[in-house]
Parts: C-alpha cells; structure tokens; sequence
C-alpha cells in the first residue's frame, strides 16, 4: 500500500528475473529516493535470511507507476516477489494479500508509518489477509477490531525467513490475537498544571473560553504580560467536551501518518493541543514537505491550535491559515499528487497589545509609540481577524483576586455545561453538514438565530449606535446563539446578545 494523505491504494509489486543478462537490481515505478534504497535492504535481507539473491538480472515494478512510492513500508513485498520470482514457486490460490513492512539487513521487520490508515484502507479495497511488522500490533488491532476473521486475517510477521516458511506451506504464522494486544487508550489526562481552577480572577476571560469551546468559536486574547493568556489556553482541553470513538478514531490516524504515535498508546482519548512556535513557516502550519505530511493545523483536528504571540507568526502563515479555518480542511498540491488532509480547530490566539506589552495597562507606562502600536496591529491581517469570532481583553490580575486562598470553578464544571450546550447544538445541525454554531451559514442565520421581541429591538439600536458592519452583526448572531444554547434558551434574548456584543474586535 501507498499512503496518499490519510488514506492508501494498493501498490502490486512484480518482479522480473533474466538470467540471460548480467546481474543488476533495476527498481521502476516512481521510486523516491528512500524506495530506491531499499535495493540495498533488500538483498542484504534476502541473502541474511538463508535465502539467494538471484545472480541475474532483477526488475522490480510498482505499479501503477503514476503514484509516487516513497518510504521503506514496500521492502516486503519487494523482498517476496523477488524470492518467489527467482525460486518460480508462486502461490496459486487467488487471496489478495496485502505485505507491509520495512527490512532490516537482518531479514528482521520493522515497523512502519502510517499502519492504522494504511490497514483501515486495506480492509475497505477487500484484501484477505494482512502481513505486518509486529511492532504495529496496537495499531493493526485498532483497526481490525470488529472485523470477521472469515472478512480478513492480520498476520504480525517478525522476519522474512518466517513469512517465507508460512507462505511456502508451513503456514506458522498466528493471526493477530486481538484479546493479547495491549489495550491502552491514552484517557483524558486530569491534568494537574492545566485547568481553569488554577487561573485566579480573569472571570470574563474564562467565561469567553467557555463560550468559544460550547460553539467552536474562535478566539483572540490581548493583555498585558504575565497576566495568564497562555495559561489560560493551556486549560482550554480540559473545558472541552470527550471525543467520540470517530473522531478519536480520525485523530489517532492524522498522528500514525505523521509517525507521532507514542509507543504503546492505541487510541488517542485526549483532544489534541497544538502550540507551535512562532517561527513555524507555512509548510510546519498547513503541512508540505515534497510529499505532504499533515501541520500543525491538522494535528490539532477535533482539538485547539493555540498561537501565541500571534503578531510574531510570519505573514505568509497567518495567511495560510484562512482556507482551513473557512473549510475545515487543507488541500496541499504538489506537481506528483493533491492531497487533502481534515483540519477542524479551535483557534485561540493570544498576544501582547504592543510590543512593550503594556498600552492597555493602566498600572505600567508603555514605552510605545502610537505608530508603533498601529504597525503592530497591522501585523495580522483583516480577514484573519474576520475569523476569529470572540475578541477579548485579558488585564492584569489584582491582588486580591490573585491572593485568594479559595480555588476557582474546575474544569470539568465548565465541561459539564459546554458538553450539554454542544449536545443542543448537535440536535440543532442534526440534517446539516455543519455542526457548530461558529460555522453557521448567512442563508440558515434567520432560521437558526430567532430573536426574541425585546431582542430583535435591542440589536437595531445597537446597529444604529455602534454602526456595526453587516460582517459583525453575523457574528454577534452566532455568538449569541451560543449563549442562549449555555442558558438552555430557544430564542435569543436580549441579555444574549447583549453579552455576545461585547466580545466584538475593538479594531473593526
Ligand atoms: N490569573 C492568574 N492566576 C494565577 N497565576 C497567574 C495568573 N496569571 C498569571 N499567573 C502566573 O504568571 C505566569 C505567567 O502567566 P502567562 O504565561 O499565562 O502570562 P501571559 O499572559 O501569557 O504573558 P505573556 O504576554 O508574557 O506571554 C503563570 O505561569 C502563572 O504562574
Ligand atoms: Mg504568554
């Protein structure tokens, strides 16, 4: 198999021997340069495992040849249809059969990248059996549980020579036992640094992080140094609501591609949380590389991309960061192939109002200057900022609020009301694509955003006095939705949008 973004299509593997020629190892069929070493795997394997590599000329085929093979997974397919071309004992019998894996000198197979997709693939294209590295046990079971022995049978292999032995009729290979694999989930982790207990004061500021987690909105904090932006965006995981087997399912795939499975956990329980650093290019972002591996964006898919310090991002990133947050997806084009990989976050950003940090500080003199502050605004563009619903001011804590010997409201307090907010929106979305209010569309705002009598009189005065931009009406209308939903109301009221009004950008 070949993986293509998040999914594999099969690769067949021949192998021509002519023993009329001089001997040579010719391996056709877009080969990167990693395929192309597996030359040199290859024949130390076959002849390190008791076996001869045949002295003639040797082409391998991959095909089809129009997608680009790269990665050492195809060593074992590689390796057995030279053996089985060379030694002419084909097996006969018409079960398709999938061989992952790549070879170490020894003939020992090691573990590859991308087993959970690649396997998950392998069951929907109808394979029948499945021979694979026996370190991706976990991962293979992840993606076998449920499924029919008479459907497909998953074969942990350790080394050529035994593969080998059991294709040849010895067949004494085990299929996967999915009662021994070790059944970790990686669970929530109560975490004892992040959580909303912890933060002193910044009641507003907690009480928008629960709105934008209950809606999936996205948000914007400013404040001044030190007063707990990014410790606040640290505890946003532990408000959100637990994931479902699917989306666990999507997350745990998105990490087996890019190989950041740690060892041992099968299925990732935990919403993701992404921080990148503020020099990450685009291509760390969205994803890149000549053959595209999944960014930051979507390793944060069903969880929180938190930029910090967003005025610091290059451009260019920031930029690159519109057509995921719009469609929930990226689309990475690269002249070999067009992928597409999930990318549905939550944004929370943070920063610093000016570079010194202290323009909105009453307390702190800001060695800015006006022009200085507006350039550093301008850093981040109008329509990244369009994106982001909820705008809010994170001051300095007093000293009162911060000496306080009583902890605040945990996290899973708040997790209790945003999961039963999302619950009401969910049934809300039930015959729709979309799913949360952030992303509800201007064509169904009317259907899904009633106002309310007195509402409906308070939004026109506040048109009117705060000449509100059609862009921000929309928003405050999804904002509020949100609201009512965490105050179990049907109709938007007045105090909803009232609140919702509040979080609007200062700038626009
Ligand atoms: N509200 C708060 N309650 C308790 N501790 C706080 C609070 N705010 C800040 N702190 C303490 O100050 C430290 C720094 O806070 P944090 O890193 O979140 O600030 P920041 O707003 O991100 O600052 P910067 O703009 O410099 O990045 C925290 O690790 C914590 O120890
Ligand atoms: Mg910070």
């Amino acid at each position: 198999m070949a993986l293509l973004g998040l999914d594999a299509v099969p690769v067949e593997v021949e192998a021509d021997i002519s023993r009329a020629s001089l001997p040579n190892f010719k391996l056709v069929g877009l080969p990167d340069t990693s395929v192309r070493e597996a030359k040199e795997r290859v024949r130390a394997a076959i002849a390190n495992s008791g076996l001869m590599f045949p002295q003639a000329r040797v082409t391998v085929n991959l095909a089809p040849a129009d997608i680009k093979k790269e990665g050492p997974l195809h060593d074992l397919a590689i390796a057995l249809s030279i053996v089985s071309a060379a030694s002419k004992s084909t097996i006969k019998d018409n079960v398709r059969r999938v061989f992952l894996g790549e070879l170490a000198l020894t003939g020992e197979l090691r573990p590859v990248t991308g087993a959970l997709p690649t396997v998950l693939s392998a069951l929907k294209t109808g394979f029948k059996e499945i021979y694979f590295p026996t370190d991706n046990s976990i991962e293979v079971g992840l993606a076998m549980e449920g499924i029919n022995p008479k459907q497909c049978v998953a074969f942990p292999v350790r080394s050529l020579a035994e593969i080998m032995l059991h294709l040849n009729g010895g067949n004494q290979l085990q299929p996967l036992d999915l009662t021994t694999v070790q059944q970790i989930t990686q669970h929530r982790i109560t975490n004892q640094t992040t959580d909303f207990a912890f933060v002193s004061g910044q009641t507003q500021a907690k009480r928008a992080l629960e709105i934008a987690a209950a809606g999936g909105h996205n948000i914007l904090m400013t404040g001044p140094p030190g007063s707990g932006k990014t410790m606040l965006a640290r505890s946003v995981p532990s408000i959100l609501p637990d994931m479902t087997r699917e989306e666990m399912l999507e997350t745990t795939k998105i990490r087996s591609v890019s190989n950041q499975l740690e060892s041992g956990v099968r299925l990732l329980a935990e919403r993701p949380f992404r921080s990148p650093h503020h020099s990450a290019s685009s291509a760390a972002l969205i994803g890149g590389g000549s053959y595209p591996r999944p960014g930051e964006v979507s390793l944060a898919h069903h969880g929180v991309l938190f930029l910090d310090e967003l005025p610091e991002f290059p451009r260019s990133a920031l930029e690159a960061l519109r057509q995921p947050l719009e469609d929930g997806f990226v689309t990475v084009s690269r002249s070999q192939c067009t992928l597409r990989f999930p990318a549905k976050f939550m944004l929370v950003a943070a920063m610093n109002p000016c570079p010194c940090g202290y323009a909105t500080d009453p307390f702190h003199d800001c060695s800015c200057s006006p022009s200085l502050i507006a350039r550093y605004g301008h850093r981040i563009s109008g329509p990244l900022l369009d994106r982001i619903d909820l705008h809010i001011e994170v001051p300095r804590v007093d000293s009162k609020e911060l000496l306080k010997t009583t902890e605040a409201e945990p996290s899973s307090i708040v997790r209790n009301r945003v999961t039963l907010a999302r619950e009401i929106a969910r049934r809300r979305f039930s015959n729709e694509q979309n799913c949360s209010n952030a992303t509800i569309q201007h064509r169904t705002l009317r259907q899904y955003c009633q106002l309310d009598t007195e509402a409906k009189k308070f939004l026109e005065a506040a048109v009117d006095r705060l000449k509100l931009s059609a862009r921000s009406v929309t928003r405050t209308f999804r904002v509020s939705r949100t609201i009512a939903d965490l105050s179990g109301h049907e109709k938007i009221g007045r105090e909803h949008l009232a609140e919702a009004l509040q979080f609007r950008s200062r700038t626009k």
